[in-house]
């Protein structure tokens, strides 16, 4: 399958900048190479400008960064996945751990949304990492183990993996700079990889697992060649076109 090279621009950009950077973005990386896909995650106010940047390019997907599990209903300031098909999204993020540790979100209704989003046939990228403090622990493994488990428990029978991928995102390493060296990488992405497998034994070894945190262009290069990297997600590098083009080509 593709490198998975998604863009997170949480709460940035109006309507107008989100559609001039998309189309900047495309321009910029009109020679995309074969195995990559690019996959932008805007706010859900840009999401229809992005959509039209991006038509008729396959390989250039919308997702929206969050949903609700149910597709209508009382549930003020909520977006339902048949609501981000609507607008031509083909994909959503379920679980970031700015919506985990800002906003409360337990590992429960993160895998409640990821099935639901499944269901409705969005590509689901669930997000999953450690705090410091967790990982100071030596509870690494543990903290991957249960919110894969949780961001899995409400799935009937398995998953595509066309369908669904796995986003490993170090909270220590989000926006701060720091990022992961490669031994932290492929030491986590060596756990997720083996919990997949474990939990879902067909598929499991086929799942893109992204990294992301504080991905620049200086270091797209060693982390993208890593063990178990199949892309990337990438969030204050991505809100430029130069320098998201250049992660994406890297
Ligand atoms: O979802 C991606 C994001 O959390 C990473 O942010 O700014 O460290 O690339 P950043």
């Amino acid at each position: 399958m593709k490198k998975l090279m998604a863009a997170n621009w949480k709460m940035y950009k109006t309507a107008a900048d989100a559609e001039k950077t998309a189309r900047e973005l495309v321009e910029a990386t009109d020679n995309l190479p074969e195995d990559r896909e690019v996959m932008v995650f805007p706010p859900f106010t840009a999401i229809a400008g992005v959509v039209e940047a991006f038509a008729g390019n396959e390989n250039f997907i919308v997702g929206g960064q969050n949903c609700y599990p149910a597709d209508e209903g009382a549930f003020t300031g909520e977006i339902s996945p048949r609501m981000l098909l609507d607008l031509g999204c083909r994909s959503v993020l379920t679980g970031h751990s700015e919506r985990r540790h800002i906003l409360g979100e337990s590992d429960e209704f993160v895998g409640k949304k990821t099935a639901f989003a499944l269901r409705s046939g969005l590509h689901t990228v669930l997000c999953i990492g450690e705090t410091l403090e967790e990982r100071e622990a030596g509870a690494l493994t543990d903290v991957l183990s249960r919110q894969l488990k949780a961001g899995l428990a409400e799935l009937d029978n398995g998953v595509n993996q066309e369908m669904f991928s796995v986003a490993y995102e170090p909270v220590w390493a989000i926006g701060t700079g720091k990022t992961a060296g490669p031994p932290e990488i492929l030491e986590a992405h060596g756990i997720v990889r083996n919990i997949l497998s474990d939990l879902l034994p067909k598929t499991g070894k086929n799942i893109r697992i992204l990294y992301g945190g504080s991905v620049k262009p200086a270091n797209i290069g060693e982390i993208i060649t890593l063990d178990n990297v199949e892309g990337v997600l990438v969030g204050g590098a991505s809100l430029q076109a130069d320098s998201f083009s250049q992660i994406v080509l890297g």
